[in-house]
């Protein structure tokens, strides 16, 4: 049994890691998290209490960040601001957290000689014209297009400094788009089903063509520990289940599942710099540390995600409004 520390725990993709090393292995979980908007207790109810300790706070706090990974054998981190949309409006956060915390955390790694684990996202690399044959991998040339992209490179390149320069014992993983329960209503699959579920028109940015690679987040998390266990430290590794879609064919699947007409949707304005595709080939972690992902089936998965959004109204309406008011303000 390990302890390991969690950084964003009580996002979307964090708390489905919790959920599942809970579930698959007997390590405790510390999870350490800000709470901002993103953040919700909530998505960690119900789970075994001595299994897990949560402790509210800032990864650029460093004096915290210190005590905790004295206690960590490992260090998972996945606390970011993570939306492109909010990056576009008020970038400074994602410059404070992203690159500031990823730093202190990495300065606490190596006070410490704590193996860190860093989530990151395919975005780094740019993106991808539609007829490119070509997919993302490891050696892809970093090109990053947002505020929010070009800080995630930014924490990216300083955990490689930090393992080059100082010996930390880190890996990096970046993932493609996931999907699933427990994600902000602000993202765009959960924002088109509750959308359906409140008889709003789901909307599509543009023309609908951009593409994203989507990965159910337990299929993510799987790989997260199977690379925790199994990773040679200093690498980095894709993680994606070839799973690329149009936006236009999700928002079409959605509106079928939910007995809606396929056109029942609106197009709005679209995004600033919107990346056209992204792809990934996850080759290296497959063949080199055996991963395999169990969602194979978008449609099934995007069904179980649907009803688990009607099932737990009380766990997203609360943020639903003031998204919908965002979004509205910039005519999306
Ligand atoms: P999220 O926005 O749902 O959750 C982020 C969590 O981090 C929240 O609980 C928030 O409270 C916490 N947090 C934010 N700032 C903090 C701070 N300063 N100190 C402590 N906690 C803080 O994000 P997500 O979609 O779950 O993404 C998690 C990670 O995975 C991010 O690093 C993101 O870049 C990466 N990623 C996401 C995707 C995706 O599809 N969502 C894909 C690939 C990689
Ligand atoms: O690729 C990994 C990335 O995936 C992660 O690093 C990010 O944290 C995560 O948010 C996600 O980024 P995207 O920008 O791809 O996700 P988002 O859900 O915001 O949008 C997905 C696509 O849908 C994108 O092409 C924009 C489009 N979109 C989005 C919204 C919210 C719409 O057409 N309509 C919408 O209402």
């Amino acid at each position: 049994m390990a302890n390991l520390l969690v950084t964003g725990g009580a996002g979307f993709i964090g708390s489905n890691f919790v959920h599942h090393v809970v579930a698959h292995t007997d390590h405790h979980v510390t999870v350490l998290d800000k709470l901002t908007y993103a953040g919700n207790l909530a998505s960690l109810a119900g789970l075994p209490e001595d299994r897990l300790t949560f402790v509210k706070g800032d990864i650029t706090d460093a004096p915290l960040v210190d005590e905790l990974f004295g206690a960590a054998d490992a260090v998972v981190h996945y606390a970011a601001e993570s939306h492109n949309d909010n990056s576009l409006h008020d970038p400074r956060p994602f410059l404070d957290t992203n690159i500031i915390g990823t730093y202190t955390l990495l300065e606490a790694a190596r006070r410490h000689g704590t193996r860190l684990h860093h989530i990151s996202t395919d975005e780094v690399y740019g993106d991808l014209e539609l007829d490119d044959p070509d997919r993302f991998t490891e050696n892809t040339p970093y090109n990053p297009s947002s505020p929010y992209s070009s800080t995630k490179a930014g924490s990216d390149l300083l955990v490689r400094a930090w393992v080059r320069s100082f010996g930390v014992e880190a890996t990096i993983s970046n993932c493609s788009n996931n999907y699933g329960p427990y994600q902000h209503v602000e993202k765009f699959i959960p924002r088109q089903i509750t959308n359906v579920i409140r008889g709003i028109r789901p909307k599509l940015y543009g023309k609908g063509e951009n593409v994203r690679d989507w990965i159910h987040a337990d299929d993510h998390s799987s790989a997260v520990l199977t690379i925790l266990d199994k990773g040679e430290i200093g690498e980095t590794y894709l993680i994606g289940a070839d799973g690329e879609k149009d936006n236009k064919t999700v928002v079409e699947l959605i509106l079928s599942e939910m007995g809606q007409p396929a056109d029942a949707y609106d197009h709005v304005t679209d995004r600033a710099g919107h990346d056209m595709r992204y792809a990934i080939d996850s080759t290296k972690l497959r063949t080199e540390l055996g991963w395999t992902p169990q969602y194979q089936d978008f449609e099934a998965g995007l069904s179980a995600t649907i009803d688990w959004y009607r099932r737990n109204e009380e766990w997203w309406a609360s943020a639903k409004d003031g998204v919908e008011a965002f979004y509205a303000a910039k005519g999306q």
